[in-house]
């Protein structure tokens, strides 16, 4: 691989932290750093993991100009810092989002710029309008709602939706930032020539994920059902037929690999990843693997009212990423969620009051120390 000096912005987040150690372990010659302010209540768990697997930490946060200027020169930048719920901004200002999501990544192309490093983007399926892909024809079967082929429409069909999906209608105030955020770096890609690749993903899980209700869902499943803890149906009807294609983060790090290996690539274009109907599971279907993995049944309350950010269904059409990089995610949602109920068993006493609990109302951003001696990777 061509580049020697990689950062990772929410590199202690649960995508930022895999990509960071993964890379390292796979060119361990490198220099591998990630950069997290440790907003996200969990992300404090992976600093030892990536102290132990050479990856060096720096405690930045990405909206701050004076933080990002100090970071040490790079030439690859892989951008997982955002606030990734989909719900942020619903119950108050738009502004942390805004912040986080648009005036942060303005930050990184900066440094991407000024250092002229290629920049990789996670973006989101959540680019996509929510009221033309709620439009969408479909069936309610027992386990799951199905779309249903008969008319046609630009960017769809039963397997997904396409890059070519049209863009216009709200998406929500995180869709919105991810999108404008791509705008900007194909401008950057065009006027400044930087190398620039986009992934708009679907839902990314595996161990280390601190889901929560609105992020991480899959995680949070396995989770309360591995503690016996509550869990609800929320939307469309409240039955758990809204359905998810998955992703497994090792898969998502292979694609990652092939992409290093191409950079005619990067060139602004965006690809829509995800695992498609084959790697798709309803909330229903969730459950029941969740029970198989956990050998746990729980109570699972039921919520009719639909969110205005919520979508009965989405299902990644991948094949353009995968053609162009002769990819296929190999994950099923059973593997998924044996490996995420493998690792909650593993570090149960860490993972509880994080996947198990509300979040305390004292809790405070862990301090971090040593942050002068624990910035040089290995
Ligand atoms: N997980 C998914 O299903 C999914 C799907 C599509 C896209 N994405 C995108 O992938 C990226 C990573 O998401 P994730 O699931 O790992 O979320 P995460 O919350 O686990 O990781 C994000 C990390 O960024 C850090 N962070 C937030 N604001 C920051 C700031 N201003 N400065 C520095 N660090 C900051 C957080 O502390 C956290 O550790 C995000 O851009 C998200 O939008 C995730």
């Amino acid at each position: 691989m061509q580049f020697k000096k990689v950062m990772v912005t929410g590199g202690a987040g649960f995508v930022g932290a895999h990509l960071a150690l993964l890379l390292k372990q796979a060119f361990p010659d490198i220099s591998v750093w990630a950069c997290d302010n440790l907003k996200r209540r969990g992300s404090e768990l992976n600093l030892p993991r990536l102290v132990r697997g050479g990856v060096g930490f720096l405690h930045g946060d990405i909206r701050c100009p004076e933080d990002v200027a100090s970071w040490p020169a790079f030439d690859l930048l892989v951008d997982c810092s955002a606030e990734p719920s989909v719900q942020a901004g619903l119950d108050g200002s738009p502004l942390p989002v805004i912040q986080n999501n648009l005036a942060g990544t303005v930050n990184c192309l900066e440094a991407a710029r000024r250092h002229q490093a290629a920049l990789l983007f996670i973006s989101t399926s959540r680019v996509y309008p929510i009221g033309p892909v709620n439009a969408l024809p479909f069936t309610e079967q027992s386990e799951r709602f199905v779309w249903t082929a008969g008319t046609t429409c630009v960017g769809w069909s039963p397997r997904g939706l396409a890059e070519d999906f049209p863009l216009a209608g709200a998406r929500s105030l995180y869709g919105a930032t991810k999108l404008a955020a791509e705008l900007l770096l194909q401008e950057y890609a065009f006027s400044y020539g930087l190398p620039v690749l986009i992934n708009r993903c679907g839902l990314l899980t595996g161990p280390w994920q601190m889901g929560k209700v609105d992020q991480g869902v899959v995680a949070l499943w396995v989770a309360r059902h591995h503690f016996g803890s509550q869990l609800k149906y929320t939307g469309f009807g409240g039955q758990g037929k809204q359905v998810r294609d998955l992703l497994h983060v090792h898969d998502f790090f292979d694609l990652l690999l092939r992409q290093l290996e191409q950079l005619s690539a990067w060139d602004g274009r965006a690809y829509n990843v995800g695992g498609g109907p084959e790697i798709s599971v309803s909330l229903r279907e969730l459950t029941r693997l969740c029970q198989d993995a956990t050998g746990q049944q729980i109570q699972i309350a039921s919520d009719s009212s639909t969110s205005p950010v919520d979508v009965r269904i989405y299902l990644t059409d991948s094949s353009r990423v995968q053609r162009d990089f002769h990819w296929q995610p190999r994950r099923t949602p059973a593997d998924i969620v044996a490996d995420i109920a493998s690792w909650i068993r593993e570090h149960e006493a860490v993972v509880r009051p994080i996947l198990c609990s509300p979040k305390p109302t004292n809790y405070r951003r862990p301090v971090v120390r040593d942050r002068e001696n624990n910035d040089n990777p290995g």
